[in-house]
């Protein structure tokens, strides 16, 4: 539609400009304007003419009746005004030769830009807390991620993703205790991180009754940042075995970082930032800590050392920061993490721009909301958590239940299990805003009946075996052919894809592409209940709706991409 909006927004604002040549609007103002009347009976497109009334010093319904009499174009059958609004019928020509076309012709590029064309962005995102169970919780963050590192990628720019492990801090400490107290090398290489969380679980217990394994936490990270051979040597392996085990996390959702420069990559960095903060007269000591005061701008110190000198989660983001421009020479930098986290970054990002860095305004935070299951809370030092993985298997292991019920014989039955299972999960967490909290229900998840991921995934396998069984009727040209209501509805869901695409981006929000996804699902799947394909009446009809059908695998093909979904092709 976005073709279409600018098409209409050059004539409107031709005519406009005749009107009164000083309105001062854009195109791309005149562009931002239309809305989609939310009865198709109204019309495919609304334009409101009373945001033009001020501007232009007429009243609405006489801006609307001038339009109308002035605009002549071949892609509108018909324009009504009502109430204020311009409503636009789109013509069957634009709608099967223009818009089908250009689906067909771009493919696996639909929807895509260059908006982003020279620009790169840096992602920080998942970066799970080494040594600390990958839960639910870091859901959000992951899809989240990747799906705006996809989006992104889709409109140009270049992205470089970052996985911030939080492998430093004084968790390690409390490792290490548990490891000389309790633990196993041999367990741990056979059982990998479960093992490793067990040891972090059971060291809270103890801790409980007997405080002083606190102290004895805190003085191994003091010999762990002093360098202590033997304690390095155990932090260096709990890491290995916990991205061994986030890796194969990554694999079932097909992601893959450029980098895996955790917190302690920044180590070293951390004197030169501590000198140039001093220098610039921005910290203070605060009861022996020093800080740097963001009083003025009405946030609580951003606390960069502790008493003892050890360095603190936000000096550890500023090195960071710095390092990546520097490095990347981003744009901008976008970082994925929980609302619970918001204050953390508004406060370093302040720290960043009084220490001079014009650039810090390309920081970006994108918070999401908690999630429950089954209504439940989580938390990690109880040990009640549901791990990503553990909820991934139940997925996998209830959707190859089901198809074992309702398609048997399916080859490769498990592949495909775990293609569905980890793509229901991913996109029931996606259907929501991303802002709001979930409760996350597997069972809704996986109905294959709801608006949900196996559902999206069912259509697409739909359009790839109607492919395949009538591959030979896309070969020929199609005839003059006017498509019917439903087809019409199939048409315009298709149009909208690169709008979603950029209003995805612009809102940092995913959610738009699953909301798209089921609304071009639903038009689509209307259209294949009432209308015969491979035995339509006439074969006109049928090859334009096999290829209607093409053009929708390729927009939904496009889109599950978007949101770090398969494409499954038979299920
Ligand atoms: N490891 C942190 C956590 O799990 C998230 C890190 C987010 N990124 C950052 N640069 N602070 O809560």
């Amino acid at each position: 539609m976005l073709e279409l909006k600018k098409r209409l927004s050059g004539a409107i604002k031709g005519v406009l400009d005749a009107m009164n040549p000083e309105h001062g609007l854009t195109e791309e103002d005149v562009v931002s304007f239309f809305e989609y009347p939310p009865d198709t009976k109204l019309g495919d497109l609304a334009f409101p003419c009373f945001k033009l009334s001020k501007v232009m010093r007429r009243a609405p319904a006489a801006i609307a009746a001038e339009l109308k009499d002035r605009l002549s174009l071949d892609c509108i059958d018909k324009i009504e005004p009502a109430g204020g609004y311009l409503n636009f019928f789109i013509s069957d020509a634009y709608l099967s030769r223009d818009v089908l076309g250009r689906v067909l012709e771009m493919k696996e590029n639909y929807g895509s830009s260059d908006v982003g064309k020279g620009k790169t962005v840096v992602f920080d995102y998942s970066s799970p807390n080494v040594a600390k169970p990958f839960h639910i919780g870091h859901l959000g963050t992951t899809v989240i991620g990747h799906s705006l590192k996809k989006l992104h990628e889709f409109a140009g720019y270049r992205c470089v993703g970052i996985n911030h492990l939080g492998d430093w801090g004084t968790q390690f400490g409390k490792m290490i205790v548990a490891f000389k107290r309790w633990g196993d090398r041999q367990l741990i290489e056979e059982k990998g991180i479960d093992e490793l969380v067990a040891l972090y679980v059971r060291f809270h217990a103890e801790a409980e009754k007997d405080e002083s394994l606190n102290d004895e936490a805190r003085a191994e990270f003091t010999k762990l940042e002093h360098g202590d051979v033997e304690d390095r040597a155990l932090w260096k392996w709990f890491i290995e075995i916990s991205i061994a085990e986030y890796k194969k996390t990554y694999r079932q959702l097909d992601i893959e970082f450029d980098s895996y420069c955790g917190e302690s990559f920044y180590y070293d960095k951390l004197p030169a930032v501590i000198d140039e903060l001093k220098a610039k007269g921005l910290l203070k000591l605060d009861e022996g800590a020093s800080v740097v005061d963001l009083g003025e701008y009405g946030m609580p110190p951003c606390l960069i050392l502790k008493s003892d000198g050890s360095s603190l989660y936000p000096a550890r983001d500023i090195a960071a920061a710095i390092y990546r421009k520097k490095t990347y020479d981003f744009d901008k930098c976008v970082y994925v993490t929980d609302a619970g986290q918001h204050l953390h970054f508004m406060q370093f990002f302040k720290v960043l721009e009084l220490m001079g860095y014009d650039w810090a305004k390309g920081l970006v935070h994108v918070p999401y909301g908690k999630v429950s299951i089954n209504g439940a809370k989580l938390a990690t030092r109880t040990g009640n958590v549901i791990l990503l993985k553990d909820l991934f298997a139940q997925a996998i292991d209830k959707v190859e239940k089901i198809m074992d019920e309702k398609n048997p014989d399916l080859p490769d039955k498990h592949e495909k299990a775990v293609e569905v299972g980890v793509g229901a999960v991913v996109f029931y967490y996606l259907t929501n805003n991303r802002i709001k909290d979930i409760n996350f229900v597997l069972e809704d998840a996986l109905n294959f009946d709801g608006n949900t991921g196996p559902y999206a995934q069912y259509t697409y396998a739909r359009t790839c075996s109607l492919l395949e069984k009538g591959a030979e009727y896309l070969k020929g040209e199609v005839g003059d052919y006017t498509p019917n209501e439903r087809e019409r509805e199939v048409l315009k869901a298709l149009a909208v894809f690169p709008e979603r695409v950029l209003g995805a981006l612009e809102e940092y929000e995913p959610s738009v592409i699953t909301r798209y996804i089921l609304d071009l699902c639903a038009a689509y799947n209307v259209f294949y209940h009432d209308c015969k394909i491979l035995t339509a009446e006439s074969e006109d009809a049928r090859a334009f709706r096999m290829r209607l059908s093409q053009a929708t695998s390729f927009a939904l093909g496009n889109a599950f991409g978007l949101i770090c979904m398969k494409k499954t092709q038979k299920i």
